[in-house]
């Protein structure tokens, strides 16, 4: 065995040094960041074993342990929930996957001085044919105060309150991204030690791309703008050169991950039948809104900031424009 690489950061040593540097730190969102570095470690060898649930389902549909198999996104959602729950850092939280918000009531989280919001398996439908999928999380500084319940207004914060956002995926590697107002930055899973290890550091998103990202089946769907900004797009000599490389997963986690490093616009627009969009503002659009802009991207819902919105429902549904700067703003010229 060769010497041991001290130039290897771990998530944790990472995310202890740099919010040491704050006077005011307490350490709960360092703990918080680990807490979810864990889950996902949890997560990520289910994950692998995907492709098994049909064997073992064919036994009856019974683990080992006499429990139901769980979907996968249930089994996420208990993961994350779990290492929230019983951490230091967090007074509730809020997923897709739970049809209301949840307050810890123990004493250590009512004491606690983050929410966090977060969808625990996205791109689920991808899990049978072996694609990327990922989770997406968002932390807020509770309004209410510490030794209460969490409350609503907790949790229906705009997202430029975020303190800190991030996603893992679940890919050809496990990655971990992260963001607070400092910076952005991924760690790459090592799986012989199970440890999570600084790979990207400082993630900024180049100022154009050759990448556009929408579903092109909802074409017909699209408002006017939208259609021309995609046949802009396929233009030969458009802006950066144009035309673009189309390129869509159906993960939002890894279609917006990829284009956050090579540079791309990633769009989910309303359409005809679901005048919202579809994904959700606050465990989806938000946390990459944030991501993005520390990153030196954009987000918008096609009139407005995603991070100036004001939620009004926990599971409401926005449009989303977001990636590399200068092809947002070809889009808002279109
Ligand atoms: P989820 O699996 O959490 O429901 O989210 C899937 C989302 C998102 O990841 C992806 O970008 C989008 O759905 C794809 O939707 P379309 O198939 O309508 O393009
Ligand atoms: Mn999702
Ligand atoms: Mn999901």
């Amino acid at each position: 065995m060769g010497p041991v690489n001290r130039n290897i950061l771990t998530l944790d040593e990472f995310t202890i040094q740099q919010l040491r540097d704050f006077p005011l730190a307490t350490g709960e969102l360092s703990g918080l960041l680990r807490d979810m570095g864990l889950a996902a470690k949890r997560v990520n060898v289910e994950v692998n074993k995907a492709g098994l649930v049909d064997i073992l389902g064919d036994l009856g549909r019974v683990n080992v342990q006499g429990e139901d198999v769980k979907k996968l996104d249930i089994f996420a959602n208990n993961q994350f929930m779990g290492v929230l729950q019983h951490g230091i850092s967090c007074a509730g939280i809020g997923s897709e996957e739970l049809d209301d918000y949840i307050s810890f009531d123990d004493e250590v989280s009512k004491n606690s001085k983050y929410v966090c919001l977060f969808d625990p398996l996205d791109g689920s439908g991808n899990i049978d044919v072996n694609v990327s999928i990922g989770t997406i999380f968002s932390v807020y500084r509770r309004v209410t105060p510490k030794g209460s319940l969490a409350a609503k207004e907790d949790f229906l914060q705009p997202g430029s309150k975020q303190v800190a956002a991030g996603y893992i995926v679940y890919g050809s590697s496990t990655m971990l991204v992260y963001a607070t107002r400092r910076g952005v930055n991924g760690f790459t899973l090592d799986p012989s030690i199970g440890e999570f290890c600084l790979s990207h550091p400082n993630i900024k998103c180049p100022e154009f791309g050759k990448i556009y990202s929408v579903n092109h089946g909802n074409f017909f769907q699209y408002s006017e703008k939208v259609r021309n900004y995609i046949t802009v797009c396929q233009k030969k000599n458009s802006g950066n050169g144009g035309p673009y490389t189309q390129r869509y997963i159906g993960s939002m986690v890894s279609d917006v991950h990829r284009n956050l490093i090579k540079g791309g616009i990633f769009m989910y627009p309303a359409t005809t039948d679901k005048p919202k969009g579809k994904l959700r503002l606050l465990y989806e659009c938000n946390p990459f809104a944030f991501i993005t802009e520390v990153a030196g991207g954009k987000a918008t819902n096609g009139e407005q900031r995603i991070l100036d919105v004001q939620p009004t429902a926990l599971h409401e549904r926005s449009p989303l424009f977001i990636g590399s700067k200068g092809m947002m703003e070809e889009f808002e010229m279109t």
